[in-house]
Parts: C-alpha cells; structure tokens; sequence
C-alpha cells in the first residue's frame, strides 16, 4: 500500500466541477487582480475568522512583511520568535532590515516558550511573533501579559492554524495582525500561492492595503514606498469554494488525530495539545526514539513523512550573521532531532489510517 503524505488529486476531484465553473466566472469577468471576487473572499475570511478586517495579499511570506511594516518596524528594532518554525517567519523579520530575537520552545507542544520570552526582551524590542506551529495555537494569555508589559506589537503567525481556537476563540483574534497561509499544502489550499492579513484595527487595515499596492491609498498617489501584494482573483475563487469545506476538513484531521493518538501514545510520544486549544492539525506531528530509522522504515512500507523542521532557525547558515551557536535553544535542537509528522489529509481512508498504525507499531514492536 502506498500512503501519500498530501494528494491533491484527491482532494479536487469531489470539487473538480465546482473548481471549474468557477474557473470560467473569473475568466469570464476578466478582473483577474484583486476585483470583487478578492473583497467577497475576505469578507468571508474575516467572518469566518470573528476579525473585523481581512486583507488579501500574494502569500503569508509577504502577509508577515507587510504586518511587520504596517506596524513601523525595520532597522535597529528587535522581533522575538521562534527557532522552531518554516524559515519565513523570521526571514521577513530580517528583511524589513529589524533583528530576529530567538527564544526557545516549550518542549510539549512546540511552539515558543511563553515563560521564556521576557528574557528576550530588551530596550529595542519591538514585537513577539508567535507561530501556531502544527495547527495548535501559542501559549497567547501568557504572551499578551508579556507584549502588555513591555509595550509590544504582536503578529500571530497562523500560516498553519486556519480555524484553531484558543480559549474557545479564533486565533487570528489576539495579535494586533495576524497571517494565514494558502499555500498548496496548507488546510485551507489555494491552486498556487496565496495569503491573507487579519486584523481588528482598521488604521492597520487601511495601511496594509495601501502596502499591498505600492503605497497607494489611490491609484497612481504613493504616500510611501510600499510592495505589489496583491491576491489573484482566481486564487480567491477557488479559496471561496473550499472554505466551505474547511471545517468539515478540519474535523476529518481532527477524527484521525485521535486514531492515531488512541493507537500510538505507547509507543511514541503523540502530540500533546493544551486544554485551552483546539488544534486544526495541519501537521500531526510525533516525536520518535530513532526517528530516522522509523522514517526510513515507514518509507520502505509505502508511507510518505515529513520532517518539520529539521534544522532549527538559529543554526541556518542564513542566520548566521546573529551569532547564534548550536546548544543556544536545547530544546528546539531536541525538537529538530525526534519530530516526525505522519500523513493527515482530510481524505486519508481508515485503511490508509490503520496501515501507518500497524507499521508505526512494527517497528518499535520488533
Ligand atoms: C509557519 C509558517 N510561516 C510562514 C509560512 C509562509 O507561507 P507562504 O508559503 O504562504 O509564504 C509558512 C508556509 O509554509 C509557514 O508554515
């Protein structure tokens, strides 16, 4: 048997027809750059999110950038955030020409240690982007009394969290921006790159769109030097038919998490989520004894894995100009050496589910 880590022709083909028609209505309407389409999309996003304000823009990369400018941060400014995290999140950090401040994880749940992060904080601190790593949103009670404190922005990395709740409320909700990804593998997936900016604050709002087109709050007048960040109306009309989807997606995951977590806590250590949280497991990721090898065996067996994140932030020579050195974030270094995520689409079968079960507990059992 083969199990696919992600399978697109799977999940389009159900919504193939509703994919196509609405293929011809944009093509048709010839608006093929933001348009109406783009505005009912972020509408809808914002509804679905509980935020007041949805921006759409190329892609969470830039999603982040643009919060990052918005919020006036760049050169001799300092950003707290997470080793343990797709290398974007503190690229653009870099990029707006500010400091990536990194700041350990807690060794449960992965994301970045809320306890930890007053330590990072000094007088050039400016922000805290937390990252809901997996689809489980960060310690955000303990990281808010931390940006209260300290006088500091917050921008929540959701690229992963689409519909995960903290307290019973959205995330997307406690940042001052907060940034989503539709990235192709993502839970809710656009056919190529797209992104889209939450946010409660509408100066905010009203800045990132003039961002998103040059710096323009009207066609052809720049106010400042901004970016062209602009959603794609198709983009935005395929999201438009799979949002439908996205919590009956999210609660299909959410089914095979427990699958897995009823079958596999004995033999390895399965992901733990807080009391407070409802994960939307973009990732359903364990942490193994001789994750290599199970890696590898599995791979013998037909089942795709992924490692997420096997190199840590602060170790990338691309950071190496910070100064950091291997030891410096112990447990995102742990982290990076025992993480193996397993296949989760939404429209794995249950034969597919029991198969990785059986194999995962093979390995370990002989
Ligand atoms: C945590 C995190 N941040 C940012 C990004 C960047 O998203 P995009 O590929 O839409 O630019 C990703 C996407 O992989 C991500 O996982």
């Amino acid at each position: 048997m083969k199990v696919p880590f992600i399978d697109l022709e799977r999940q389009h083909k159900p919504i193939k027809n509703d994919l196509m028609q609405a293929f011809e209505r944009v093509l048709d309407s010839n608006k093929f750059i933001l348009s109406d389409e783009v505005r009912k999309f972020e509408e809808e996003i914002a509804s679905y999110a509980k935020t007041k304000h949805a921006i759409g823009v190329s892609n969470c990369t830039n999603a982040l950038l643009l919060s990052l400018r918005a919020l006036g941060i760049g050169p001799g400014d300092e950003v707290i955030t997470t080793p343990f995290t797709f290398v974007a999140t503190a690229e653009v950090i870099a990029l707006v020409g500010a400091k990536p401040v990194f700041c350990d994880i807690d060794r449960k749940t992965f994301n970045i240690d809320a306890g930890s992060i007053k330590e990072c904080v000094s007088a050039r601190t400016r922000a805290i982007m937390p990252v809901h790593l997996y689809g489980q949103a960060a310690d955000m009670t303990r990281i808010m009394r931390v940006a209260q404190d300290h006088r500091l922005k917050v921008i929540e990395d959701m690229a992963q969290a689409i519909g995960a709740k903290y307290n019973g409320q959205m995330v997307g909700n406690f940042g001052d921006t907060a940034c989503i990804s539709f990235y192709v593998t993502k839970n809710l997936n656009a056919l190529g790159d797209a992104g889209m900016i939450l946010t409660n604050d509408g100066n905010l709002a009203t800045k990132i769109r003039a961002y998103r087109v040059h710096g323009a709050s009207k066609k052809y007048h720049h106010d400042f030097l901004g970016h062209n960040d602009r959603l794609d109306a198709m983009q935005a009309a395929f999201l438009r038919i799979k949002l439908k989807y996205l919590d009956n997606w999210n609660a299909q995951r959410r089914r095979i998490a427990k699958k897995y977590d009823d079958a596999l806590r004995d033999v390895v250590a399965t992901p733990f989520i807080r009391e407070d949280n409802e994960s939307v497991y973009h990732q359903y990721t364990i942490r193994a004894a001789r994750r290599d090898e199970l890696a590898k065996y599995l791979n013998e067996k037909g089942i795709a894995t992924a490692i997420h994140y096997p190199v840590p932030l602060h170790v990338q020579p691309a950071f190496k100009y910070l100064g950091y050195k291997v030891g410096d974030f112990p447990i995102a270094e742990k982290a990076a050496a025992e993480v193996l995520s397993l296949p989760i689409q939404q429209d794995l079968t249950d034969t597919e589910v029991e198969y990785v079960i059986k194999c995962v507990r093979e390995f370990y059992n002989n």
